[in-house]
């Protein structure tokens, strides 16, 4: 029988999930999958179908795995059951969490802030411009309330570049041509590569960090500066790329939600790296779709 410790992985077939799962060698590590059936192959989980929002199921999972550790990334975005997968999807897991003792991570965003100054350290009140925003801030209050020492980890926009994930992809598909793209230059992110943000995460599920932390990028980039970057690290021209002000679209977008990351820094070994630092580095493979 394995020694190791028990990780149960939520969201394991999603882009955090996914890189999550890459890294757990230490760990005997679950995983849940919702709508995409997983590919075995590709990770030594053992899976699991679950609907969070379905809170019997996510009792019965999590009482019969009883894990030391549970990294929650999945979440819906812009769905018709965004509220319910955000707010009671994470209630249940918090609940099922504290009844067998289970370390919990849950992943927030930096979007729980109105973007009106930037650089928000733990320690600011969160007001959140949209529903998203809004269906953070309350699973931060139900993991919080029903898992004192758990690990609420807000982060920024995650991206991969080996291949891009879907977002990066339509970006650099952008800088081609081959895409409509507009992006903001002044909204302001603090972007972070998928494999350091996972790191990170399996590091707090095994140290006894507990609280809010802010786990992004340490470089503040515009959206429109982001893109330009991306396409550079696969090698793409960005000459396609429109640029844009959020200001003068009319659109109410929560614009500076740069995180200040002191904190995570001084209590995580894990690097969290700018782009400009990932773009430069050497990496296995530039695969492109
Ligand atoms: N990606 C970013 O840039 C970013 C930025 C800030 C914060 N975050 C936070 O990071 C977390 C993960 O983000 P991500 O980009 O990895 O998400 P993702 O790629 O969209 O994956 C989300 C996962 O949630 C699962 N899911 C959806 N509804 C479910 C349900 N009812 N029951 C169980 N599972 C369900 C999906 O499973 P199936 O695929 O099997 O259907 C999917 O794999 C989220 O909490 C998000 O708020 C992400």
């Amino acid at each position: 029988m394995s020694r190791l410790p028990t990780l149960l992985v939520t969201g394991g077939m999603g882009l955090i999930g996914s890189h999550l799962l890459r890294l757990t060698g230490r760990w005997q590590s679950h995983a849940t999958w919702y709508n995409r059936p997983p590919d075995t192959a590709v990770s030594h989980a053992a899976w699991h179908q679950l609907d969070i929002t379905d809170p019997a199921a996510v009792d019965a999972l999590v009482a019969a795995l009883r894990p030391h550790a549970i990294i929650h990334t999945a979440y819906q975005f812009n769905t018709p059951d965004m509220e319910r997968v955000i707010v009671d999807g994470t209630r249940h897991i918090a609940t099922a969490a504290a009844a067998v003792g289970a370390r919990l991570i849950h992943l927030s965003t930096d979007v729980v802030f109105d973007g009106r100054r930037g650089w928000y350290r733990e320690i600011d009140t969160p007001n959140p411009l949209h529903a998203y925003g809004r269906a953070k801030v309350h699973s931060e209050i139900e993991v919080r309330d029903l898992t004192p020492n758990a690990v609420i980890a807000r982060t920024s926009l995650v991206y991969d570049l080996d291949p891009p994930d879907g977002r990066s992809q339509w970006v650099i598909d952008g800088g081609r041509g081959q895409a409509d793209v507009t992006l903001f230059t002044d909204e302001r992110r603090c972007p972070i590569y998928a494999p350091d943000l996972a790191a990170a995460l399996l590091e707090l599920a095994a140290n006894d960090c507990h609280g809010l932390l802010h786990v992004a990028g340490p470089e503040a980039l515009s959206r429109y500066d982001f893109g330009v970057l991306l396409c550079r690290a696969v090698g793409a021209p960005t000459n396609g790329l429109k640029a844009a002000a959020a200001a003068a679209s009319g659109l109410t977008r929560p614009l500076d939600c740069t995180l200040d990351t002191a904190l995570a820094q001084r209590v995580l070994r894990t690097p969290l790296r700018p782009v400009t630092a990932v773009v430069a580095a050497p990496r296995a493979g530039i695969a492109q779709r």
